[in-house]
């Protein structure tokens, strides 16, 4: 028996889903639920493939089955009641708000076949026109970059990845918190290493459950992506996020309002290392170095004299976590904070638990890396409407309704573009 299950131990790491425009970000741990499946979870292993070997954790375990199937669009999971009455609630509004949205068609955020009016462009949808500011104002807009000046807005896509001690080490090592979009299905698969990342201090957001492209999924589809993460998060970290990132960039006003129904505010990104081609057609590590050198040129252009940047990298695997390893001493010569976005947008509660607080930008800059107290009610968080001492300048950003300014400055600048055609030119990989 024993020796049967060390044996499916050692061959039982298989293929998941394909996660940012084709590479392989699913591997599942078949060790959950089986109780023959008892390692040790060390944090100082630094073995890729050690760290991947997979375990049991019966806190996950037990609950697996009020959670939808890894690595599929999620849909209500039978018999949740209470995930059944919430997404009734918000399909009564769905239709008199976004009912001329249609569900787009395409794969892995590749749209090149669908007929839409991108001039127009009716949804504001990403994909298509980078659109970030919906002409309806009820609809909040997303965040892409950050208020404060010469600052690197820093987070991880696609988490948590099961050998990720080494860049979880080095970033311990350099006091650098991060901003985690964590996929459901990972945090199922890898809890440990979930709990590691919040533990550390690091801030959790939401990445969906399966990373499909949001804007094809049914509106009962979304939902559940963005409902039952949440909840894994929750259940694995102890707290509710309140902020998420969309797959590929692929978020139209459907699927603003269904996570606006979650309160989770949405943050894109202003540059992209493209950390995750390595290895695709011919995309090699120099190419990866140039992209991240084109981030350094626009800060050295003066691009980030008045505002900061919020750069995409991915946790999907050990080339693109030793890029940013590599790169952290360019990174720090080039830009004057590296923060995680809570910390950038002064979010000092960002989770739905208000108990947990997070370091203020001036906080954060000083070297504390714990929120301090904050007495109830004062926090800043995702999505509200603030009050109080910093409130105009994080506000201008995080409800962008009342300045027009992240979303002109995508489509206006020269900048914005280059972000755009790199963006089109990945979406054919
Ligand atoms: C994590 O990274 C390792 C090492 O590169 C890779 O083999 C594995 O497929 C990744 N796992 C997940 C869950 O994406
Ligand atoms: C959602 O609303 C539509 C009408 O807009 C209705 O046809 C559908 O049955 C509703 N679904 C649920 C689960 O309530
Ligand atoms: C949907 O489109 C119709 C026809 O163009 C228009 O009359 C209606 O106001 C639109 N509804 C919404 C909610 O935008
Ligand atoms: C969203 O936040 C409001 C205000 O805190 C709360 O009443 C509501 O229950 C939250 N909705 C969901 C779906 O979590
Ligand atoms: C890869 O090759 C294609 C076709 O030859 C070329 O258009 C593209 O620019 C190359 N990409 C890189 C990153 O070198
Ligand atoms: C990548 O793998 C190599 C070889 O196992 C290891 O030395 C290195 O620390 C890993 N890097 C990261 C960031 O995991
Ligand atoms: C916040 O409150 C929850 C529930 O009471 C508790 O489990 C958690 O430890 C608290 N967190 C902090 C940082 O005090
Ligand atoms: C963040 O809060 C600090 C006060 O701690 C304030 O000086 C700063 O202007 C705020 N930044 C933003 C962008 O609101
Ligand atoms: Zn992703």
């Amino acid at each position: 028996m024993f020796a049967a299950s060390l044996l499916l131990a050692a061959t039982s790491v298989s293929a998941g889903a394909i996660g940012c425009s084709g590479h392989h970000i699913g591997t599942r741990n078949h060790g959950m639920g089986n109780p023959h499946y008892t390692r040790a979870y060390d944090p100082a292993t630094l073995d890729v493939a050690a760290q991947c070997v997979p375990y049991n954790y019966e806190p996950v375990a037990s609950i697996i089955n009020d959670f939808p199937p890894n690595w599929a669009p999620a849909t209500l999971v039978a018999g949740d009641d209470e995930a059944a009455a919430l997404f009734q609630e918000l399909n009564q509004t769905l239709a008199s708000k976004v009912g001329n949205v249609s569900i787009k068609v395409g794969t892995m955020g590749d749209f090149s076949g669908y007929q839409y009016d991108n001039a127009a462009d009716p949804d504001c949808w990403w994909t298509r026109s980078r659109c970030t500011q919906p002409k309806d104002q009820t609809i909040p807009a997303d965040i892409r970059q950050l208020p404060e000046p010469n600052t690197w807005g820093f987070g991880y896509d696609d988490g948590p990845n099961c050998s990720h001690n080494a860049l979880y080490n080095f970033m311990a090592e350099n006091k650098q918190l991060a901003t985690m979009f964590f996929i459901g299905s990972n945090v199922m698969n890898w809890p440990l290493q979930a709990k590691r990342a919040k533990d550390d201090g690091h801030e959790m957001c939401i990445h969906t459950w399966s990373h499909s492209a949001m804007t094809t999924l049914t509106n009962e589809q979304a939902f559940a992506e963005l409902y039952y993460t949440r909840a894994a998060i929750k259940a694995v970290t102890g707290v509710t996020p309140k902020c998420w990132r969309p797959p590929y960039g692929d978020v139209d006003n459907r699927i603003r309002v269904i996570a606006g129904f979650l309160n989770l505010t949405n943050i894109l990104w202003s540059d992209d290392t493209f950390d995750w081609q390595e290895g695709t057609q011919n995309v090699t590590a120099e190419t990866i170095k140039n992209n991240y050198q084109k981030v350094f040129d626009k800060a050295k252009n003066g691009e980030y004299n008045t505002h900061g940047a919020i750069v995409l990298n991915h946790e999907s695997n050990n080339r693109t976590m030793q890029h940013m390893i590599d790169q952290y001493a360019q990174i720090k010569q080039n830009f004057k904070y590296i923060v995680p976005i809570a910390s950038g947008m002064n979010w000092t509660t960002p989770y739905v638990e208000t108990n947990e607080t997070y370091p203020d930008f001036n906080q954060y800059i000083s070297g504390q890396l714990v929120g301090g107290p904050v007495s109830s009610g004062s926090g800043n968080s995702p999505g509200s409407t603030m009050t109080g001492s910093g409130a105009a300048a994080a506000s201008s950003a995080a409800a962008p309704s009342g300045s027009a300014k992240p979303s002109s400055a995508t489509r206006t600048t020269a900048a914005g573009i280059l972000v755009f055609v790199g963006a089109a030119a990945a979406m054919l990989i």
